[in-house]
């Protein structure tokens, strides 16, 4: 098969080297962005006088064509022709005769057509991963509203710390998915660039309507720098940084998941729609789901880490090590897309069961804290509070009692401070309703944050 750059060879590319540099089996998936981008550039040649007007509705039609045709999956796409610049360019080629489709790669370049293509996918996907995020933040918002009776014991270093609102631990993933999406913001300025002009790396010789392109492409600037338009990635590293990060969060909310729906827990019951069975074990209702998201995590991580290895070496510009950075994006592309929607429709059929986060609580000394905190109401300093507290968390234990069972007189054989509202002062509901600063647990503050994050919800992104 001809190539298009083959004028200077005299032997055929061997079969293995065709295999290996072909980038089509993946790269077909930016045909849409890439004869989006040839589009631009016919109508931009014309506005240069570099083409006539029927030159350029001559490839623009045929350019739809050919979309038509891949989108119907008629479109034959060779392994050859390398990737899916040089398919779609032979096609035009093809159909056209040289003497018009030859016309399209005037002024440009596979290195700023590349860049081109990868960033309107990157912007397209940007915005897919904001609105995606949206659906999950408001699907725990309603989570939080529909449990905010629900008492459970916060924990540190996996022990039971403080009680906590159900409705609090939730929205604590709501700060995270909005903080994703805030990079997913991010993301998108950085891809909001248009390379076209650049050509190789040194910028092309004609006076080319460059903002005209980007606003026929609705990139809101222009590239200041050829060599640095074609060998820049960071827009993809980007992308792959903030869908790491949101992947890590999706990670813990379902390792909480998997570890809050075992016997032990009990907290959680995961609907029969999202989880699967043993081929063995009869009982079992195995939280595959999550296990899944958490594991598939490990791969979105990867494929940052994996571009940013390919990357850290190169001397500018283009190198065809960058033809790596395509599976990495897509393969991260698909996993976040997966993993956001298939945790948004299982956290929105999740059960949590109050009662066994209740008892979670009843067993031991989960309001320590508030002991000490009223010693220090009392005019006892918080170290010195803490030391007696501890002595009576000790005793308790050593005699199988809880905080629960003492009576005023035990509490007060540590401290004369103590009086009659200790036992008040220990009741989990006492404990989370004096967390009433912003940003705390008290019922009251919940409810504030519930309303306020649904108007935020409401407004424009
Ligand atoms: N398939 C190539 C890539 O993905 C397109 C750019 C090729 N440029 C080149 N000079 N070989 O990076």
């Amino acid at each position: 098969m001809k190539k298009p750059w083959g004028g200077r060879f005299k032997d055929d590319t061997s079969g293995e080297v065709e295999a290996f540099t072909s980038s089509i089996s993946f790269d077909a998936r930016l045909a849409p962005y890439d004869i989006g981008g040839s589009i631009a550039h016919a109508k931009t040649l014309e506005r240069a006088g570099l083409i006539s007007k029927e030159e350029a509705n001559d490839l623009i039609s045929e350019l739809e064509r050919i979309a038509k045709e891949i989108g119907k999956e008629k479109f034959r796409f060779k392994n050859a022709l390398e990737d899916v610049h040089m398919n779609i360019e032979a096609a035009l080629i093809k159909r056209l005769g040289e003497d018009v489709g030859g016309l399209i790669h005037t002024a440009r370049s596979r290195n700023d057509q590349v860049a081109v293509d990868t960033r309107l996918f990157v912007k397209m996907e940007a915005r897919r991963a904001i609105d995606l995020l949206k659906e999950i933040r408001i699907t725990i918002i309603d989570l939080a509203d529909k449990n905010i009776e629900v008492v459970m014991p916060g924990y540190t270093h996996l022990q039971r710390a403080q009680p906590i609102l159900l409705s609090h631990h939730l929205l604590a993933y709501w700060e995270m998915f909005h903080r994703d999406s805030l990079r997913f913001k991010n993301v998108l300025t950085a891809a909001d660039v248009m390379p076209l002009g650049s050509g190789a790396l040194a910028g092309v010789p004609y006076r080319l309507d460059r903002e005209y392109t980007a606003k026929l492409l609705g990139f809101s600037r222009i590239s200041t720098n050829s060599v640095d338009a074609v060998s820049d990635r960071d827009y993809i590293l980007d992308y792959l940084a903030s869908a790491s990060i949101a992947m890590m969060h999706l990670s813990r909310l379902a390792e909480e998941l998997v570890l809050f729906s075992s016997a032990e827990y009990g907290f959680v019951t995961l609907p029969d729609r999202y989880a699967t069975g043993s081929s063995i074990m009869p009982q079992k209702k195995n939280p595959d789901v999550p296990e899944l998201v958490r594991g598939k995590t490990g791969r979105v991580i990867g494929n940052l880490v994996s571009l940013l290895t390919t990357m850290k070496g190169l001397p500018l510009a283009y190198m065809r090590d960058m033809q790596e950075d395509k599976e990495a994006l897509f393969d991260a592309v698909d996993t976040l897309n997966a993993s956001l929607s298939i945790m948004e429709g299982l956290l929105s059929a999740v059960r949590f069961n109050g009662d066994k986060m209740k008892e979670a609580l009843t067993g031991g000394f989960i309001t320590a804290t508030d002991a000490a905190d009223y010693l220090v109401r009392k005019g006892v300093s918080f170290r010195e509070a803490h030391g007696i507290v501890g002595k009576i968390v000790a005793d308790a234990e050593s005699r199988g009692k809880t905080l629960f069972d003492l009576s005023v007189s035990d509490w007060r054989e540590f401290s004369p401070r103590f009086d009659d509202d200790i036992i008040d002062a220990v009741k989990v509901e006492s404990s989370i309703s004096s967390r009433n600063i912003v940003g705390g647990t008290a019922r009251e503050r919940v409810v504030e944050t519930i309303k306020t994050l649904r108007k935020l919800e409401k407004g424009k992104e």
